[in-house]
């Protein structure tokens, strides 16, 4: 290696890093150097369990054979193929996979690079359906307080996130929030689905009596919200919310970036909750985090609504340089292809309890005071230290990662979500590590 090649490595400036406290991060750096099933490979040489999926992406685990495989012979085969006006097999196979996932009606797919790009592809199918229909007066977008719908313009102004939001201008407008569903002071503790809080869905209700249907699009929601802290819908909340939009004529949206793909131990939530949506958003586990893939499924009478005029006219002026890519696209089938063959939802499903079991018995950890689960889902949240918010889950992160465990946190909550091949004793192993580390903190 050159001096300046080995230089440059040894630079971390360069690299302004995302969601990141880039200095505090510089100052003693993390690295992970390889991966395999469960677990990561640190630059100390130390085995790390991913007790995150990555970033809720990697289900069928890590660096997988099949995929890999997959991956290099698509790229040596046909590296790309022109998005617009030109298609390549692989990209259709993926779509007639994924619709079959889903319930009837939900046929169409639109594929793009990430969860941000799905989200804004889907607010603006859904303004665009209405136009087609000739009820352009609806453009109102309706998401929910503490909402995560990526990064993009649109995802950020349907988000309910102030850190996310304030620092970014105006954002679109006309745009109104419903309440978001976590109520530690009924809920705390609960296992799986919360019993109280159905009756928020009819915040939506108050929302169309201020702005009048005729005025509004489209909802937006997590099923399960993940990036906020692991914040799960009461239970009959998600059906009553599909029934007022029906009664209004608003699309719904089901943000399944992270539900989707086995997560609950169902395909998708839309199949966990029995709540069909108009529209699904998905990325991560689609092709097990390994290539960026996001896509929108929507309804065929979406899909249909549009494919009206003339046949030499482009029906929706929307798409990326890499909307289904051959590598991604290789990579999502294969990341199927293994959901399929170890039977991964099902897993999820059948481990679902003894991870509520592992969940709940941190109870009585020092600075509990809540403890969430669903599927393979967990989240602990800490008590903050007075003045320093986010201060005392960012400790145990660090001590985790020392003890061998990658964990994520969100505020002071801890979330959990770990690769759906994980077996029963490593469940132990992070239960007892957060244990350990819980135990520890100041
Ligand atoms: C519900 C939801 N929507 C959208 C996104 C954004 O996805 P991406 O980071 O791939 O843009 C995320 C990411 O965590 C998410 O959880």
């Amino acid at each position: 290696m050159s001096n300046s090649t080995s230089n440059a490595a040894n630079n971390l400036d360069a690299f302004w890093m995302p969601f990141t406290a880039n200095r505090q991060f510089k100052s003693n750096p993390r690295m992970l150097v390889s991966a395999k099933d469960m677990h990561y490979t640190n630059a100390e040489g130390k085995p790390v369990l991913d007790g995150t999926a990555g970033l809720w992406c990697c289900n069928a685990g890590h660096s997988r054979d099949k995929i890999v495989e997959a991956v290099s012979s698509q790229i040596r085969e046909l590296d790309y193929a022109p998005a617009f006006q030109m298609g390549h097999p692989k990209v259709f196979e993926l779509a007639a996979r994924i619709s079959a996932m889903l319930p009837n009606g939900l046929d169409n797919v639109f594929f793009t690079n990430s969860g941000s790009e799905s989200v804004d592809t889907a607010l603006k199918i859904a303004l665009a359906y209405h136009r087609a229909k000739g009820d352009g007066a609806r453009t109102r977008l309706i998401g929910r307080e503490r909402g995560y719908h990526g990064v993009g313009f649109g995802g950020i102004s349907v988000g309910g996130i102030v850190s996310n939001r304030k620092t970014f201008g105006t954002l679109l407008t006309g745009v109104d929030h419903m309440p978001h569903t976590h109520l530690p002071e009924k809920n705390a503790f609960s296992r799986g689905i919360p019993e109280h809080g159905a009756e928020l869905a009819d915040e939506l209700e108050r929302i169309v009596t201020l702005h009048d249907a005729s005025t509004i699009a489209a909802v937006i929601v997590e099923p399960v919200a993940g990036s906020t802290g692991v914040i799960l819908p009461p239970k009959g909340y998600l059906k009553r919310l599909r029934e007022i939009c029906t009664k209004h004529g608003i699309l719904l949206i089901f943000d399944e970036v992270i539900t989707g793909f086995g997560r609950l131990g169902a395909s998708f939530a839309t199949e966990y909750f029995d709540v069909k949506p108009d529209l699904i958003t998905t990325a991560k586990g689609l092709t097990g985090g390994t290539i960026p893939m996001g896509a929108v499924i929507c309804s065929s009478e979406i899909y249909d609504t549009f494919m009206n005029g003339p046949e030499n006219m482009i029906e929706l002026f929307h798409g990326y340089t890499y909307s289904g890519h051959p590598v991604a696209a290789a990579a999502g089938l294969a990341t199927l292809d293994i959901y399929q063959e170890e039977n991964l939802f099902s897993r999820a499903n059948d481990l679902a309890p003894y991870w509520e079991e592992g969940m709940h018995s941190l109870k009585d950890c020092k600075h509990v005071i809540d403890i969430r689960n669903l599927g393979l889902i967990g989240a602990i949240e800490l008590e903050p230290i007075e003045g320093k918010p986010t201060a005392r889950a960012f400790d145990a992160f660090l001590k985790a990662y020392e003890k061998g465990v990658l964990i994520r946190t969100t505020g002071d909550i801890i979330a959990l979500s770990p690769p759906l091949i994980i077996e029963k004793s490593q469940i132990d192993q992070i239960v007892e590590t957060l244990r350990d580390v819980l135990n520890n903190l100041d």
